[in-house]
């Protein structure tokens, strides 16, 4: 009975783990490390918040030793909004205050996730993965923004933070 329960462990190791082996999560979105500040998605003139045409407010920041581009970044309260972000150097994450806005930022790959925040007010956006000795100096702030604010702010069609260019 407890070899046959133990061969039936054994046996469960081995199909799942050669089923997600052969099988990688379904959206996995890499970049070029050495070409990310240069060209494309996450060039400096891009990074911030952006509302589409669309309507959708996007985010798009990098984490490097040991700061975030942008410093400050602005959302609308009450509005979905997606991030992307990517990390250049060493693997990095942040998460927002208490909200559940919390990813890892990894060389190589682009982190992407939708979150809404329902209160106005400024929070703050700490990295949460050791990445060196600055590590604890590491962080951001987001400010978020009622709705109509956030809006005539964006009205340019511009890529907006808080912080001046
Ligand atoms: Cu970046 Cu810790």
């Amino acid at each position: 009975m407890v070899l046959g329960i133990i061969a039936l462990l054994g046996a469960m190791m081995v199909v799942t783990g050669l089923h997600w082996a052969s099988m990688p999560p379904s959206r996995v979105e890499t970049i070029d490390v050495k070409t990310v500040h240069l060209k494309g998605e996450f060039v400096e003139s891009n990074l911030g918040t952006a509302l589409g045409p669309d309507g959708k407010v996007t985010v798009r920041l990098i984490a490097q030793q040991y700061s975030f581009v942008p410093q400050c970044i602005v959302v609308p309260e009450g509005m979905p909004v997606t991030f992307r972000g990517t990390a250049t150097d060493a693997i990095h994450g942040f998460v927002v205050g208490k909200t559940n806005a919390n990813t890892m930022l990894v060389p190589g790959f682009v982190a992407t996730f939708t979150a809404t925040f329902p209160k106005a007010g400024e929070q703050l956006m700490p990295c949460h993965e050791y990445c060196g000795t600055g590590h604890e100096a590491m962080w951001a702030r987001v400010q978020v923004l009622p709705r109509d604010e956030f809006l005539a702010r964006s009205r340019g069609g511009e890529r907006m933070s808080c912080v001046p260019r």
